[in-house]
């Protein structure tokens, strides 16, 4: 296995020479620990959570091809169980679907459940803690390595080569978590100073507690206003680089050249799962059962989603549709890569997302991940992150279907990606001048991040052996076609 990554590393070497040689000038070696990542996993299904339900005036429905049944939304029967006068453990968000479900008088899409989970603005899993590293729930690559930032930086650089170096850039983060990515980007390019000036940094963060963060991470202060301009203006001192943030995309400001980076944040959009019946596809959605927890239920009608999946089912052939039972949805991502390209198209520059996921449609990922761990989607909402695999063909075909001015590159692994990037020249740049400790924790996270399967030379406990990213991660560029193809994709 070892050798595997030497040799996928010596043919990442011989790719170098395209890149400007001045995007070398990394900041001295700050080497950031490794620990476990949980955050891959392959298609689970979530069949084994459908309940079953047997007894008269209940249809069940086989699916077509396995012997799964699944109860029926009948909504018109609906009945909820009343917990109004009993006393009840539930948490606040368990309480606030329950509500949903019972006032709306029916069930409700998994979407639903998803954006409810993750970003309800007091209880959503994202919105009042650090989720992030070890003691948290998960690891991302910026977390891994600084290496991973400081390599999307070279990619922004040099796209900004190609833009013709403006004078003007919004450099966008979508979904920054804890601002490491940005953080490690800003001190690599730190020395490159008319990238630096060009720059204005949107945040788009719908977590107040990660803004937070993010702005300790970016080392973010108020500049004085010496012009008696009334709003503040927040710097970096990273980089002495603007710094706004944003709950969504669309409050960016237009009308300036555009860089926007999306790590690990398609996966976070909510997905509408539906399952082959008898009649056709049917949404899973989500109900409350007799005994108050939360079950699956398929829609016995079209739901507004079944436009999304007739859509998608467009986009593939019909042998790949036809061996499918599950297919997850994903129409915000679909919204959002619409506006990403259509904003690309009248600002010139491109998008960069890296993401987990298939370049097809994706069947039945939706997983749930609690200190490290796959746990019940439907146990203790809030209390996991939930995540769907990025369905990158549909991407391409949302940017695609909105303008003909931008392009679609990849997707291509993440190995690939940092590895023509030159992350082994880094690697070995920064193991000349670090201690052993720095250089095992260096040599892991390298692995980490364009490696597969579990890294060979891992010493610790079994439970931590890290496993690689590199081909369980895609990355995909959107680009103004003006830009031309960008490196690595040519
Ligand atoms: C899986 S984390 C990835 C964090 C970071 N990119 C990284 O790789 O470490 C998802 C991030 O997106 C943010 N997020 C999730 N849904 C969002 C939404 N609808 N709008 C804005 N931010 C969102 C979360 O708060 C979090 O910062």
């Amino acid at each position: 296995m070892l050798r595997r990554v030497v040799l996928q590393a010596a043919t990442h070497r011989r790719r170098r020479p395209f890149l400007p040689s001045s995007i070398y000038a990394f900041r001295q070696c700050s080497i950031s620990a490794s620990s476990s990542s949980s955050s891959e996993s392959s298609q689970n299904s979530n069949s084994s959570f459908v309940e079953h339900l047997e007894g008269p005036n209940q249809s069940t429905e086989t699916t077509a091809q396995s012997s799964t049944t699944i109860s029926i939304d009948r909504s018109g029967l609906y009945n909820p169980p009343d917990h109004s006068h009993q006393p009840s453990s539930d948490s606040e968000l368990v309480k606030h679907l329950k509500g949903i479900i019972k006032f709306r008088g029916g069930p409700i899409s998994v979407a639903e459940y998803m954006e409810e989970v993750l970003t309800n603005p007091k209880d959503g899993f994202y919105m009042n803690r650090d989720v992030f590293g070890v003691a948290g729930d998960f690891i991302t690559s910026p977390e891994v390595s600084q290496m991973f930032g400081e390599m999307v930086g070279v990619w922004v650089m040099c796209l900004w080569e190609q833009m013709g170096q403006p004078n003007r850039v919004n450099l966008v983060e979508l979904g920054p978590g804890r601002g490491t990515l940005m953080a490690d980007l800003l001190r690599g390019a730190s020395k490159i100073k008319k990238f630096t000036e060009s720059l204005h940094i949107h945040m788009v963060e719908c977590s107040p507690t990660l803004q937070k963060l993010q702005h300790c991470s970016l080392k973010c202060t108020d500049k004085d206003d010496a012009d008696g301009n009334l709003e503040k203006q927040i710097i970096s001192k990273l980089s002495e680089t603007p710094v706004s943030w944003h709950a969504t995309l669309e409050q960016v400001p237009t009308g300036v050249p555009t860089i926007i980076i999306a790590h690990e944040f398609y996966d976070a959009l909510p997905v509408h799962q539906f399952q082959r019946a008898s009649r056709g596809w049917s949404e899973k959605m989500i109900d409350v059962a007799e005994d108050s927890s939360f079950r699956f239920v398929l829609s016995p009608q079209p739901t507004p989603a079944s436009l999304y999946i007739m859509k998608r089912c467009k986009w593939a052939e019909r042998e790949e549709i036809a061996k499918l039972d599950h297919i997850e949805v994903c129409p915000k991502a679909m919204d959002l890569t619409q506006n990403i390209a259509k904003r690309i198209s009248s600002d010139g520059g491109g998008a960069l997302i890296i993401d987990y996921g298939l370049n097809g449609i994706v069947s039945d990922s939706l997983q749930a991940i609690q200190k490290h761990e796959f746990v019940n989607i439907l146990d203790n909402p809030g209390s996991a992150d939930l995540s769907a695999y990025v369905d990158f063909e549909a991407v391409r075909h949302s940017a695609e279907e909105v303008s003909e001015d931008v392009c679609v590159h990849g997707p291509i692994t993440q190995s690939q990606f940092l590895g023509s990037l030159g992350i082994n020249f880094r690697v070995e740049a920064l193991l000349q001048r670090c201690t052993e400790a720095q250089a095992e924790s260096l040599r892991t996270g390298y692995w980490r991040l364009v490696g597969e399967g579990e890294a060979p030379f891992w010493e610790g406990p079994n439970e931590q052996t890290p496993i690689g990213m590199g081909t369980r991660y895609l990355a995909m560029a959107i680009v103004n076609k003006k830009q031309g193809i960008p490196v690595p994709f040519q």
